[in-house]
């Protein structure tokens, strides 16, 4: 199967990946873009450097042996450097680091919001998802749940379903964990690959990806939309949120912020470049709805056939 409407980036995108290409560059590219967020972070009022010295000092080999697969094994892409993290998403750093994070980037979508951003910008999401979904999903996978933000967010909106967060990171899943104990919330977190999740056929109603596929190179997105597929009953629903490539935002962003950016994001052209809509098609669903629910951000939702 080939990937529907794969095109060439521009001249931009291969100057700064030419750029990226020195590792001295690269390495004070993210080392920039991490200074740049921790001081916006302690601007707006999240207390990043006090969240994540109260997380460090938690002992974590608890919920790390209860929600660790040993039989995982991580596909090539998955361990590359992402966020400025030498080791991605397999390490305790961004794991404990990933809320604030998220708080921080979401702050500037809407002017004024601040650390209400992330909530607006999930909430912008369950907008469309209750508007589009008219039956009420009993069973829901959240599919690159990371620690939990989105999938605490699904479960306040359909509070009476089944609800199960996966992740490739156990360190990730660990703090999810950990947050359900401190929610008093149950949540089946399972440590898999999206692409092959174990998971029975035909078993829930909603797949929802919340930021997850900007961080795909195009192949994995296609087999987890495969997966997705398998996983959902007729006329089931995949939803989801990510960037949207033609908001006015990313097309008129300036080259040394887009070098920032995907210092940190490695397979942002990949996910640029992917026709979204075709790719989903291909993979059995119908034809999806695409809505704009921020300024630069995008909402699908493509349904299984009845
Ligand atoms: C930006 S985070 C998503 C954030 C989360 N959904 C939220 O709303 O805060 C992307 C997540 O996808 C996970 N991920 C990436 N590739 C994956 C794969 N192939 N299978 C499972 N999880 C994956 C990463 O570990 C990471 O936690």
């Amino acid at each position: 199967m080939t990937v529907a409407g794969k095109t060439t980036p521009g001249l931009t995108s291969r100057l700064v990946n030419g750029v990226l290409a020195i590792k001295p560059l690269a390495n004070l590219a993210k080392h920039q873009a991490r200074q740049m967020m921790i001081k916006r972070a302690e601007k707006i009022g999240v207390s990043w450097t006090q969240e994540v010295q109260t997380l460090q000092a938690h002992d974590w080999d608890k919920e790390l042996a209860k929600v660790q697969n040993p039989q995982v094994t991580y596909p090539d892409y998955y361990l590359r450097s992402f966020h400025a993290y030498e080791k991605g998403d397999l390490c305790w750093e961004a794991a404990l680091e990933v809320e604030v994070a998220a708080y921080t980037v979401h702050a500037n979508i809407w002017p004024h919001a601040g650390a209400q951003g992330d909530p607006k910008l999930r909430q912008s999401y369950h907008n469309i998802l209750t508007n589009s979904i008219s039956s009420e999903p009993q069973d829901i996978l959240d599919l690159g749940c990371s620690v939990g933000l989105s999938t605490f967010a699904l479960q306040s909106v359909y509070p009476q379903a089944k609800i199960t967060g996966l992740d490739l990171s156990p360190y990730f899943l660990a703090v999810a964990d950990y947050r359900t104990q401190q929610r008093h919330c149950n949540i089946n977190w399972v440590h898999a690959s999206a692409e092959s999740t174990g998971l029975p056929d035909a078993s829930f109603d909603l797949i929802s990806m919340f930021l997850m596929c900007h961080e795909l190179p195009q192949s994995a997105t296609q087999q987890i939309f495969a997966e997705a597929r398998r996983l959902l009953r007729s006329s089931g629903h995949l939803a989801i949120m990510d960037m949207n490539p033609k908001s006015a935002i990313y097309k008129k962003m300036p080259p040394y912020i887009l070098t920032l950016l995907k210092s940190t994001e490695p397979y942002l052209d990949e996910y640029f470049t992917l026709d979204i809509e075709q790719t989903l098609v291909e993979a059995g669903f119908n034809a999806p709805t695409i809505t704009e629910n921020s300024p630069r951000h995008r909402t699908i939702i493509a349904q299984t056939p009845t």
